[in-house]
């Protein structure tokens, strides 16, 4: 049965929740208990409103399709609203927090009207973890509900564990889309949201409580994923001396049985989901999931770091899936998933560009227009079937690769973290730092170079756009004391204890050699793991395949058992330390990007600059 608001005995959750009660002006209120019964009911809700359809040929899956105007996050509408603007630094929007409650309070009073409010008790991690964190969101959206359920934990379960502590804390979460219902009126089918100039994606800080309204879009609407694990919980990290960062995780395991726990933290698009559910193409190796998106690490007693996965599900980009790019992710998605945005096929199935094959016959397309299936598995940049952001909402524990402790409440302990962009020239393969501060300023620099297809500005083409631990769009405070709290974490254990820190770059191309697939000098994917082995030998201290070059450590070779003979011929160079390119590097790095911090940019990170840049002029 579900709960009333009489189930909550928590004090300050429930004069909290009739607060926005009183605000919001809800018609009906429910507290979610996460049952099977009631996500049932709530999906059916959705289909007979019109805003869902069951897929034939998957088992309970439903497609969902959002107005053209609501399909991603909205950096422009995200804002960082601190007390004093300095601590949402130079890379957040900022409002002050007193003017943006009064403007959002009258966006919100009675923004509820012919709706039900949905209170819903969720965990960020596994239940009865240290590390877990949880959080109370209000929506008036079913959408939002039924994916809370899947990527988090929610409902009586964390409920029961609120109720029974009068201080057990909560992060406050209120989400409307921003649509009332007024006389009677239905959506009609149509995806409720506000006017672009509407929405608000709001974090304040000082309070630790999430404002979002106007949108119901994953990383707008599902408040405990980029608002709450990542935006708040930067926050609370850096308070509480922990990290909560935007990092797959997973658990690599030797040819000797041997394991290793991995985090990597690549921007949105450079490849999280694929590296975290990786088939590995050389032998005796293996890959599983513990996450991949999110990572909150916490020092055990041991002086490690240990990682939780904070989300119970994956939020997945659906365009560039397939059963050759990341079959595991294609499998956890196979049954009790939510898509978002992909096109739909005559026999009940869904589709989307990049899929690995060609669609038949008609399809209904992102916007809910049938047209012909294109021949080929692709579209011009406008015209896809599927919008590029299209999205599964798929359950972790159906991945075929999820490691056996991923809700391990103490978390794994983490040998190596990862950092990359999309960089086709001066970054090689993979380099180790040469201390825990060098690597934060390999985590500062992480950025992707900007192409044709990813700007309408052509001056800034081949620039270098930076995401600094591919976190710039989730860090809740100053991105420059940010930096300042790794060098800090670096201080509170011994480099042997801490992790190793890497830079990978899978993206290095050479368009004049007409042999390599799609200008990429390496295969990536399943060949990734060649740089992983290299990087669990270095983790177990091993020396045997190293220089000592002017950037940090580096392979002198990878194992290229079974690879082809071009890629054979890329690796020396991919390998190699571009000088020249690497003066430029830091210069870019000097002259248009540590600028920015000002006096909140940490001097070792300038002093790594100053480092680095005497070894290449000796080199
Ligand atoms: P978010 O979930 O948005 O945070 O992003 P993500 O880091 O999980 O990236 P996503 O899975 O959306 O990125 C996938 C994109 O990276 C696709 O375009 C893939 O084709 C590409 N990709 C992933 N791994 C590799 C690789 O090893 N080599 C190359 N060339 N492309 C890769
Ligand atoms: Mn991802
Ligand atoms: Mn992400």
């Amino acid at each position: 049965m579900s709960l009333t608001l009489n189930d909550i005995k928590h004090n300050k959750i429930k004069a909290w929740v009739e607060e926005c009660i009183a605000m919001c002006e809800p018609d009906n209120v429910v507290v979610v208990d996460g049952s099977k019964e009631e996500y049932d009911a709530l999906m059916q809700k959705c289909v007979n409103a019109g805003l869902a359809t069951k897929l034939a040929k998957k088992e309970n899956c439903y497609l969902f399709r959002s107005l053209p105007s609501d399909v991603a996050r909205v950096e422009s509408r995200t804002f960082i609203s601190s007390v004093k603007e300095e601590d949402a630094g130079p890379t957040n929007h900022w409002i002050d927090p007193k003017e943006l409650k009064e403007t959002m309070k009258g966006l919100y009073k009675g923004c509820m009207h012919g709706r039900t409010m949905y209170v819903i008790p969720f965990c960020m991690g596994p239940l009865g973890s240290p590390i877990s964190k949880n959080g109370i969101e209000l929506t008036d959206s079913e959408y939002v509900v039924l994916n809370m359920d899947i990527m988090t934990r929610a409902g009586k379960k964390v409920l029961d564990i609120l109720n029974a502590d009068q201080n057990a804390e909560f992060v406050p979460c209120l989400h409307s889309v921003g649509k009332p219902l007024n006389n009677g009126e239905t959506d009609g089918g149509i995806w409720p949201c506000a006017d672009v100039e509407h929405k608000y994606i709001t974090q304040f800080p000082d309070e630790k409580l999430i404002w979002s309204y106007g949108s119901g879009y994953g990383g707008n609407a599902l408040l405990g994923k980029k608002c709450f694990a990542l935006r708040i919980a930067t926050v609370l990290a850096r308070d509480e001396g922990w990290l909560a960062e935007h990092m797959l995780i997973l658990k690599l395991t030797n040819p000797k049985g041997e394991v290793k726990y991995v985090t990597g933290a690549f921007p949105s698009a450079c490849g999280k989901t694929n590296l975290a559910m990786l088939i590995p193409t050389i032998p005796g190796w293996k890959v599983e999931t513990i996450g991949d998106d999110i990572a909150w690490m916490k020092f055990g007693k041991d002086g490690r770091l240990y990682a939780i996965n904070p989300e119970a599900g994956f939020f997945g980009v659906a365009p560039g899936t397939s059963a050759e790019s990341n079959k595991n992710a294609l499998i956890s998605a196979e049954k009790n998933t939510i898509y978002t945005n992909c096109a739909l096929t005559e026999d009940g199935d869904v589709w989307w560009e990049g899929i690995g094959y060609p669609a038949k016959g008609k399809l209904v397309d992102w916007k809910g227009n049938t047209r012909d299936a294109l021949p080929k598995d692709k579209a011009p940049k406008g015209e896809e079937m599927a919008h590029p952001n299209a999205r599964f909402t798929a359950p972790a524990n159906q991945c075929p690769c999820i490691a056996k402790e991923w809700e391990d409440p103490a978390g794994v302990p983490i040998s190596a973290i990862l950092f990359g962009g999309r960089r086709p020239s001066t970054i090689p393969l993979v380099h180790q730092s040469l201390s825990w501060n060098h690597g934060v300023f390999l985590g500062s620099i992480v950025g992707s170079e900007i192409t044709a297809a990813s700007t309408i500005n052509a001056a800034e083409v081949g620039k270098i756009r930076r995401d600094p631990f591919a976190i710039l769009p989730f860090c809740g405070y100053n991105m420059g004391d940010y930096f300042k709290h790794w060098i800090e974490i670096g201080k509170k254990s011994t480099e042997d204890k801490l992790p190793k820190i890497f830079y990978v770059n899978w993206f290095r191309k050479d368009a004049n050699n007409e042999k390599l697939p799609g200008g990429f000098m390496w295969p990536g994917y399943g060949d990734n793991s060649r740089v992983l082995a290299w990087i669990f030998d270095r983790c177990n201290g091993d020396n045997s395949n190293v220089v000592e070059t002017a950037i940090g450590y580096m392979p002198k070779t990878l194992n290229t058992d079974g690879l082809a003979d071009y890629y054979k011929e890329t690796l020396p160079e991919i390998l190699k330390v571009d000088v020249e390119g690497w003066k430029k590097e830091l210069a870019d790095v000097k002259e248009n990007h540590y600028p920015k911090f000002g006096k909140h940019l940490p001097k070792e990170l300038s002093e790594i600059i100053d480092m680095i840049q005497d070894r290449l002029n000796k080199a």
